[in-house]
């Protein structure tokens, strides 16, 4: 079945008649009907409410008929399976208390049904799954286990990251330590995925960069290796997005992953003369780009198209999550503007 998706064969490199797209955090507050959905529910009772996370995750797919849907859930959905409490405190972010800092906080965690506590996810996939009806494939994705670690020691959104870099330097072995069993969380989390029926997945580590360059490998990138290496069996693509640069996505050319994210600050083309041979590419709009006019939007899709012209392998995104003021006409405009020039420089391979 997944033979007729454009969102996998391009990440199979297989000839496409376009370029697919998709963005992340298309489920969200920028659409007027997501919106209404969060007046009458908080965000984690949408999450954790299978019907509430499906119709949330096809809004999107019903406006703009995106080439691939996500389940919509959070990254923090584990800690909190771990043993924290969660809360989204309007206007401030995620707040995870309380926050791990010693060994007895490592300790009180709890690895023991995680499947059971995150069922509700399975339950969305299933019920996701079934209104997609083979139509466009379901991404399911977790953060990576740094991205975990970071929100689980500081606690709430910061600046500088004191928590993360004081055990980072005092106590590395205390770091790795959470960073082993988030690497176990995450891949038991998404083996219940995959078996609920997403078709792929995708691992965030929006925070590895902030790890100095030469630190990335033993504290970010070699965990995200293993969980991809732990998911090679099950056959379904895994994507690897790192924000922080070519240097950090460089560091994942070892992995047994399919494509690699690139965020807005990297330039596609070094990317793929680095990368492409191996891997799919996806990205990498810089998301205020939507802030701009018809003009602008169209000469940097352009520009981002045009460095795969009509080869495959490529993933059109942004290069991070949409902000939640950006008008809904852009991301017409963007997905029309998508299709059309990609679709002509795709017909030229003919
Ligand atoms: O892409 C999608 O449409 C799927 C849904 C999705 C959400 N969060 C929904 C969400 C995904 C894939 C995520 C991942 C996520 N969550 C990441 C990794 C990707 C990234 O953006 O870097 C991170 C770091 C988080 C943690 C998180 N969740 C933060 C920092 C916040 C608050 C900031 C904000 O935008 O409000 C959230 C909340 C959140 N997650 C919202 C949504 C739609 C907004 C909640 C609301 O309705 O108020």
């Amino acid at each position: 079945m997944s033979n007729s998706y454009l969102y996998i064969d391009s990440i199979h490199k297989k000839p496409v008649n376009r370029t697919p797209i998709w963005i992340m955090r298309q489920a969200g507050r920028y659409l007027p009907e997501y919106m209404e959905v969060r007046k009458k529910h908080d965000f984690i009772t949408v999450c954790k409410t299978p019907e509430l996370a499906t119709e949330v995750t096809l809004q999107p797919i019903r406006r703009f008929g995106f080439d691939a849907a996500i389940l919509f859930s959070d990254i923090l959905v584990i800690p909190e399976a771990l043993g924290q409490n969660l809360a989204f405190l309007e206007n401030h972010g995620p707040k995870l208390s309380p926050q791990i800092l010693l060994d007895k906080d490592i300790a009180k965690l709890n690895l023991q049904d995680i499947e059971s506590k995150l069922s509700y996810v399975g339950d969305a996939i299933k019920m996701i799954s079934t209104e997609l009806s083979g139509k466009t494939p379901l991404i399911g994705f977790s953060g990576s286990p740094f991205t975990l670690a970071t929100y689980m020691i500081e606690g709430k959104p910061t600046r500088n990251f004191k928590f993360i870099k004081q055990m980072l330097y005092q106590n590395p072995e205390r770091l790795m330590l959470l960073l082993e069993m988030l690497t176990e969380a995450v891949s038991r989390y998404l083996i219940m995925q995959i078996e609920a029926g997403v078709q792929a997945v995708q691992l965030f580590d929006t925070w590895g960069g902030i790890l100095p360059v030469h630190l990335y490998e033993p504290f970010s990138a070699t965990y995200m290796k293993q969980i991809s290496a732990n998911l090679k069996e099950f056959g379904i693509p895994v994507t690897l997005f790192s924000k922080g640069g070519i240097e950090l996505a460089k560091q994942l050319s070892d992995s047994s992953a399919d494509m690699i994210g690139i965020d807005w600050m990297t330039d596609l083309k070094e990317a793929k003369n680095l990368l492409g041979s191996k891997f799919a590419l996806q990205g990498n709009l810089d998301p205020t780009t939507l802030y701009g006019s018809h003009e602008i939007i169209r000469k940097e899709v352009t520009r981002i198209l045009e460095v795969f012209g009509p080869e495959s392998g490529h993933v059109f995104n942004l290069g991070h999550g949409i902000l939640p003021d950006i008008p809904v006409d852009n991301v017409y405009f963007l997905v029309d503007t998508v299709r059309e020039i990609s679709e002509k420089l795709h017909a030229k391979a003919v």
